[in-house]
């Protein structure tokens, strides 16, 4: 409960000693429309007395929920929507808005203050926002990742000298945000040389002005997801994502083509060392550095001979991987997130699905290049056992689900394994059907 706020929907944890309280007015606004956002807006619609909008939304947000027609940039358009709809809760989906203050925007605004909001400050965001600032953020506190460099145009000749110093492969990483695409891994010295005087050239816009060189770390990659309010956090559900466009992780990089959860190799004992090693030092140098996070955090990890090291930091869910994580969760999402924006996420009852998710990823022909969008799909009314996640699509002037992006269906299914997940969820990918689509076919074969 914030100071001051009297409003009916108040919800005060600390006297409730322990047992959740349901708000009396739980209205909720979803930012984003990805499969992502429709996977969040699904699993908060199932908790009780929740009334759940999406800003903008797709085909998908608008069978569960209600669509808004605004744009996670304006900001002003949300403050108004909120204000004239008593949002109780803004959860922010996709890191944009995040880097580009929404947080802050609402704790500055006096009449907005009793929203609360799920996700970082600015602040907190450069730990996506800025690969620099996160690199930074984990040396001051310890936390493990790959040794690296920080280059600009100044000190250009120390970046070439700092790679003639590492084995190959080379890592050059664009500091800002660069649509997933701005992170580079060449095999020779001099193409590594050649790429970091393109990438402070502008290859990537302002996002390479400033470059990362990172020491290559070989391991096997998997996302752990941490929910907290600053203080106290929840361990969700963890995945693994398969991010090249071809089976056999071949081809361009994708923003992600399936998703497994849990992992195996993500064992009690490596979990264990996450917590330890990197949740519990980053939340400690959060808190010590005054920044205000309640929200996700997003641990891309390289699993090496069993030692958790950070690739990446983001400040959002990742997408496919909570619309595997979604399906996992046992309890009252909305009452997690409220209790986390309250700042007493330990007094939650969570707990974790023992099944397996498997999700796999239907996109547009020609993804990640070039494709076509306004495609007309149909099988839906056929799916039998699964969760189909809109993650690119809309409605057309006659009511009918088209394709609206690359990435267009997220499908879900839960089995008592992996094959059995991946039976239930390929006989289903196997009914909807749209021009051009595609998807990978071996989405949690290297797991088994
Ligand atoms: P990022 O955008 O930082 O997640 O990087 C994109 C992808 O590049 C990651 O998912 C990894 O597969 C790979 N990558 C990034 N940094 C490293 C590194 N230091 N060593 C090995 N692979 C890396
Ligand atoms: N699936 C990776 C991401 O969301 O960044």
């Amino acid at each position: 409960m914030y100071p001051g706020d009297t409003s009916k929907d108040a919800v005060d944890w600390k006297a409730a000693q322990g047992q959740h309280v349901t708000a009396v007015r739980r209205n909720i606004l979803v930012l984003g429309s990805g499969g992502r956002e429709h996977a969040l807006s699904w699993k908060l619609a199932q908790s009780e007395g929740a009334k759940v909008f999406v800003a903008p939304g797709n085909a998908g947000t608008s069978e569960i929920a209600t669509n808004v027609n605004i744009k996670v940039g304006d900001f002003e358009g949300i403050k108004k929507f909120c204000l004239d709809n008593e949002i109780s809760l803004l959860v922010v989906g996709p890191e944009q808005p995040l880097v580009d203050g929404i947080v802050d925007f609402f704790r500055g605004d006096e009449a907005l203050r009793k929203v609360r909001v799920i996700g970082p400050d600015s602040i907190g965001a450069q730990l996506e926002g800025s690969k620099a600032y996160a690199k930074e953020f984990m040396a001051r506190n310890g936390i493990p990742t790959a040794r690296c460099l920080t280059v600009n145009q100044a000190n250009l000749n120390d970046g070439v000298a700092f790679l003639k110093s590492l084995q190959p492969p080379y890592v050059l990483k664009a500091d800002g945000l660069a649509a997933g695409k701005g992170v580079l891994i060449l095999d020779s010295l001099d193409e590594a040389v050649s790429e970091l005087g393109n990438m402070l050239g502008g290859k990537f816009g302002s996002a390479s002005a400033t470059v990362v060189i990172e020491e290559f770390l070989k391991g096997i990659e998997c996302s752990v997801f941490v929910l907290t309010d600053g203080e106290h956090y929840l361990l969700l559900p963890e995945a693994k994502d398969y991010k090249r466009i071809g089976d056999g992780d071949t081809g361009l990089n994708t923003g992600g083509m399936g998703a497994v959860s849990p992992v195996p190799f993500c064992t009690p004992a490596f979990l264990q060392k996450v917590e330890g090693r990197i949740v519990r030092p980053t939340l400690k140098g959060l808190k010590a550095e005054d920044v205000d996070y309640k929200g996700f955090i997003f641990l891309g990890l390289m699993n090496c001979g069993g030692d958790p090291y950070v690739i990446e930091y983001n400040v959002r869910m990742g997408d496919p991987e909570t619309e595997a994580v979604m399906t996992r969760i046992e309890g009252d999402f909305a009452n997690m997130l409220y209790a986390c924006a309250d700042g007493c996420l330990d007094k939650v009852h969570y707990a974790k699905s023992d099944k397996t998710a498997v999700t796999v990823m239907l996109v547009s022909g020609g993804y990640p290049e070039a494709y076509q969008k306004g495609k007309l799909m149909t099988g839906f009314n056929q799916l039998n056992g699964c969760v189909a996640f809109h993650a690119g699509t809309s409605l057309d002037n006659d009511g009918q689900v088209v394709t609206a992006g690359g990435r267009v269906i997220a499908v879900t299914a839960l089995g008592h394994s992996i094959t059995e997940a991946r039976e239930k969820a390929y006989e289903n990918v196997a009914k909807i059907k749209f021009e051009g689509e595609k998807h990978r076919s071996d989405i949690g074969l290297d797991l088994l």
